[in-house]
């Protein structure tokens, strides 16, 4: 079935394909250039959980490509409300739209609406589970950011700093990675918001080093990328408490400059708690040329639409057209 529920998904070979159709939406995304690829196509946005980046984006990449959107946010404005099963839900909707995009907050529920209908599925979020379309368009910007600068993903040095129990960016994140040669992976998280063990397991199975720690000044030494995420207090079921989790955890310009090298990136998948006093990425990094928070939101146009255009099966005759049209 075309759709995108987990990163497990992917070999590199399929990531480097989908990439390629990325580098070819860019000038659409930028405006430069239109198509009606999709008209006629309608995209069904279900967002079961507050979003902007990825509703909005995934909305805006089906537009670009020239179809429409219907969505509807959170329980209230669905008759999920009322009592409906995931399985109604998805047999009603496959037949209004040509595709469906679903944030849910519980684990596996994506993969339970997919289940039910033959449309293209896309997992946007499933509770602490994966964000594959995230994790995707993290990778394809840290890939831009190190061509610019004649580095490669192999052998690099990435810290994960935050909460990495119920961040699912870095879940998806982390086994996209580990498909990539001889990394280094830092991960610095207070004791109770560790990464699950079996994503440790795995990264390590796939010959890569692994190091945790709870010292943000350690954990960042020596980064090539660094991507921070927000606590996810939302999730907290387990009694979690966020001792230790001290205002040193922030990442600040004055740690940054101390720690980080002048080529280091710093990501986030946003949003941030931007609050002062945050454990989360600064606001005083905002002019700092390495925070390449904003090109990481920009490069998620041309991601969703490569991942609309591939499972819906209109890649090459975008890419023909583009070529038609001398880009
Ligand atoms: N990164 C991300 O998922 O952001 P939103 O929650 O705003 O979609």
């Amino acid at each position: 079935k075309p759709q995108l529920l987990s990163v497990a998904q992917f070999d590199r070979g399929s990531l480097e394909d989908l990439f390629h159709v990325a580098d070819v939406m860019q000038p659409i995304a930028r405006r430069q250039k239109v198509t009606r690829i999709l008209e006629g196509a309608v995209l069904g946005s279900l967002f079961f959980e507050a979003s902007t980046r990825t509703r909005v984006s995934f909305g805006a990449a089906f537009c670009r490509l020239g179809g429409t959107v219907c969505d509807t946010t959170g329980f209230t404005f669905s008759s999920m409300a009322k009592g409906e099963s995931i399985y109604d839900t998805s047999r009603v909707m496959s037949g209004y739209v040509d595709a469906l995009v679903v944030r849910h907050p519980e684990q596996g529920s994506v993969a339970e609406f997919a289940r039910a209908t033959n449309i293209p599925v896309i997992n946007a979020g499933d509770g602490p589970g994966e964000h594959p379309s995230q994790a995707i368009l993290d990778l394809y910007t840290i890939q831009r950011e190190f061509s610019r600068m004649g580095k490669l993903v192999d052998g690099t040095h990435v810290a994960m700093v935050g909460d990495l129990k119920y961040g699912r960016t870095v879940h998806s994140l982390i086994r996209l990675l580990s498909l990539y040669r001889g990394l280094k992976f830092t991960l610095v998280a207070p004791p109770s918001l560790e990464m699950p063990a079996y994503l440790v397991e795995l990264v390590a199975r796939n010959g890569h080093v692994i190091e945790q720690t709870s010292s943000l000044a350690q954990g960042l030494r020596g980064a090539d990328v660094v991507y921070a995420t927000r606590v996810q207090k939302e999730r907290f079921a387990n009694g979690e408490t966020l001792e230790g989790y001290t205002p040193e955890f922030q990442v600040c310009k004055a740690l940054v400059d101390a720690a980080c090298k002048p080529d280091t990136i710093l990501m986030h998948p946003l949003p941030r708690d931007g609050r002062p006093g945050a454990n989360d990425l600064s606001v005083d990094l905002n002019h700092d040329p390495r925070l390449a928070i904003f090109r990481q939101t920009d490069n998620g146009i041309p991601v969703r639409m490569a991942l609309f255009a591939v499972l819906m099966g209109v890649e090459q005759q975008v890419a023909r057209s583009m070529r038609d049209a001398g880009w």
